[in-house]
């Protein structure tokens, strides 16, 4: 017989607090190749809005359970399974539809989790991690002591960078919306961090002087973008991975002449897709070692169970968080 389990899902695009349904879905029998996951934790990331209010950049037939990304553990493995074992926590990085009690799988696209990563943080590292990982490494070349400068600094993104480039050597500039949060960002190994108090560009280079950094990653596009720009170094490059503030980006046509400045866009979900499945799994080895040693971390401001699917999106919502909200299944 088949199993019935709890799932946060939507049949309509809209206000996500409104859209959003906690309904019970019946599970596909399971394959011989395939895997029986019981779900353990998954955040609200920023994209699972944008898909509940239907402007994300692919959109899944509907009804849909929500939910980019997370983790659980394997409760039963079919019988052609050899590579996976009951018991094994994994995450599944090219999945939909997270916030739910368990789903079926093919097992060869499950990545398994180090046991000594903790589940909260084992549930937030298929998204974030890897973009912060690979802008780091994709658009420009970085030597250790060789500038950043980002915007949205307290994302768990803008943390993960901050994180990454602590680990490779590189120092950042750090913009934020508020001056309590400098001490943090700091301990978490930032070298700069500035409130987004206008002109943000002569801050920055009275700080970092000729230092001419090289890239450039935004994160809220508008005013903040441009500030960014002013303060690159001669053929930097920006690179622009979400819209926070709902502005398009303005780009002084100097900027372009003198600076030769390059504007490029990135999207993990697309990195992934042009990327051998060998490339994934060692960049994810990087990653899993670093959370492993605790030096790759976000932060959590609330758990949430399923069942209060609409008061924690209310709370994702909300700025001026102190880290993600999670969704934590029993
Ligand atoms: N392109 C990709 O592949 C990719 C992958 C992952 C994430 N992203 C994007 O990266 C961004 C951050 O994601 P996340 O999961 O790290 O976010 P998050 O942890 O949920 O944090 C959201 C951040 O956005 C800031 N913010 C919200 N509204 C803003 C505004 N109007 N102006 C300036 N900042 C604002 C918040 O600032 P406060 O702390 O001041 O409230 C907070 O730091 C999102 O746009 C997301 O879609 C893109």
């Amino acid at each position: 017989m088949s199993q019935e389990v709890t799932v946060v899902c939507h049949h309509e695009y809209g206000n996500p607090e409104e859209v959003v349904r906690v309904e019970r879905w019946k599970l596909p029998s399971l394959k011989p190749n395939q895997v029986l996951v019981k779900m353990k934790a998954s955040p609200i990331n920023p994209a699972d809005l944008n898909m509940l209010q239907g402007v994300y950049a692919t959109l899944s037939p509907l009804p849909a359970v929500v939910g980019m990304e997370g983790v659980g553990v394997i409760t039963q493995v079919g019988s052609a399974v050899t590579e996976l074992q009951v018991g094994q926590l994994v995450i599944a990085p090219n999945r939909m539809g997270f916030w739910c009690d368990a789903y079926v799988s093919d097992a060869d696209v499950l990545s398994p989790i180090p046991s000594e990563i903790s589940i909260e943080q084992a549930g937030m590292l298929a998204i974030n991690p890897p973009t912060a990982w690979w802008m780091l490494t994709d658009f420009v070349s970085l030597e250790p002591g060789d500038w950043i400068i980002q915007n949205a600094a307290n994302s768990a993104v803008g943390r993960f960078v901050i994180q990454i480039a602590r680990y490779r050597g590189l120092k950042t500039v750090n913009i934020v919306r508020r001056e309590a949060l400098i001490p943090e960002l700091e301990a978490e190994g930032a070298d700069i961090v500035v409130t987004d108090e206008f002109p943000l560009s002569k801050q920055i280079r009275d700080l970092i002087g000729n230092a001419n950094a090289k890239l450039g990653l935004n994160a809220v596009g508008g005013d903040s973008a441009h500030e960014i720009a002013k303060s690159l170094g001669a053929h930097a490059t920006l690179v622009t991975y979400g819209a926070m503030g709902l502005e398009p980006l303005r780009i002084a046509n100097g900027l372009l002449i003198f600076k030769d400045l390059r504007f490029r866009g990135f999207m993990v979900s697309e990195r992934c897709k042009r990327t051998s499945t060998e490339d994934v799994q060692e960049m994810f080895t990087q990653i899993f070692s670093l959370a492993k040693a605790g030096k790759l971390k976000a932060s959590v401001e609330k758990t949430y169970p399923l069942t209060a699917a609409r008061k924690a999106i209310n709370h994702a919502c909300q700025s001026q968080r102190k880290g993600k909200i999670l969704f934590v299944m029993d």
